[in-house]
């Protein structure tokens, strides 16, 4: 098995490089909005999605230069989905990734356009991955966008809001759930193999993948809003419970909710064990996404 601390660690430095590359620096005009941009993506995420882009492309082809736009890319467009996630308007969150929420800090007018503009710079930098036989510059664009879209990211945020205060059944929650996390994880991963030119099989064994890894994530958040403590998660804790919002453990239980994590975890593992040995990386992560206590 590989040692996935060593190898996260890597591939982590390598994103901050590349974001820090690709933001526009503090100092340019107008200062609030860069820095309040800054401000969010430099706050201390995992860095999941950037990471599962690096690996996607190291399992196709061993290495993962030409996957850097869509990795960056895709913690912009999460961090964007954050702030905005947070504002009063939405889940009225104080505290991200162990700091006072953007707009806490820099205004609600402020933190509404600094979301804005990581969405829109996401495109901007995805634009830079070099086309390869089989997905030409636009097949990049369409992905992100699609992922991150009023049918997907934005449809599973509208439906957690409508479902607040409702008792959403299984076939309700999953969809919201695959469209709110899932989709841009598994997008995330689609983009990194895509730009090691990953062939329609490949690419398929790995978007089944992402997708049920995806939802675990979104599940293990849901139980962890409910064990884990603020200081440990960056976040505020319990607060899911309070704002009546429907999740896994509301639905299932908090063991219920365990288990489908579990079952979701091992049904990604699976669809990957065609590519072998070389899937690796994405196995250690899956495993290491499922025992995760932040
Ligand atoms: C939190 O995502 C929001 C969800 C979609 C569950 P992460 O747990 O990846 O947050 P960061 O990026 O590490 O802050
Ligand atoms: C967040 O879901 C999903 C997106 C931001 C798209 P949550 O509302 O559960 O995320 P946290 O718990 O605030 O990080
Ligand atoms: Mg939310
Ligand atoms: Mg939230
Ligand atoms: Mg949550």
């Amino acid at each position: 098995m590989i040692h996935l601390k060593t190898y996260w660690s890597a591939r982590q430095k390598e994103v901050e490089k590349g974001l820090n590359q690709f933001l526009p620096k503090s100092t340019v005009k107008p200062k609030t909005m860069h820095e309040s941009m800054r401000y969010s993506l430099f706050a201390g995420g995992k860095r999941l999605r950037p990471i599962l882009a690096l690996a996607a492309a190291d399992v196709i082809s061993g290495k993962h230069l030409n996957a850097l736009p869509s990795a960056c890319a895709v913690e912009c467009i999460h961090t964007y989905s954050l702030v905005h996630d947070d504002l009063p308007c939405m889940d009225n969150d104080d505290f991200r990734r162990g700091k006072p929420t953007n707009h806490k800090v820099y205004g609600d007018g402020i933190a509404v356009l600094a979301g804005d503009a990581l969405l829109t710079i996401a495109f901007e930098i995805t634009a830079k991955t070099k086309e390869t036989s089989r997905y030409s510059t636009a097949d990049f664009i369409k992905e992100l966008a699609f992922a991150s879209g009023s049918q997907m990211l934005i449809a599973g945020q509208v439906g957690d809001i409508e479902a607040e205060g409702k008792k959403a059944d299984f076939n309700q929650l999953r969809w919201i759930h695959e469209r709110k996390t899932a989709a841009l994880i598994s997008s995330s991963i689609r983009l990194g193999a895509m730009s090691a030119n990953a062939t329609p099989a490949q690419l398929k064994a790995l978007t089944t993948f992402g997708q049920n890894l995806g939802l675990a994530f979104q599940v293990v958040d849901d139980i962890l809003d409910i064990t884990q403590t603020t200081e440990k998660l960056g976040k505020s804790a319990g607060k899911d419970l309070k704002a009546e919002k429907s999740t896994y453990p509301a639905l299932l239980g908090l063991e219920g909710a365990q288990k489908e994590a579990k079952r979701l975890t091992a049904l990604s593992m699976k669809a990957i064990q065609p590519l072998g040995k070389k899937a690796e990386p994405l196995l250690a992560i899956a495993d290491f996404m499922l025992s995760r206590e932040s």
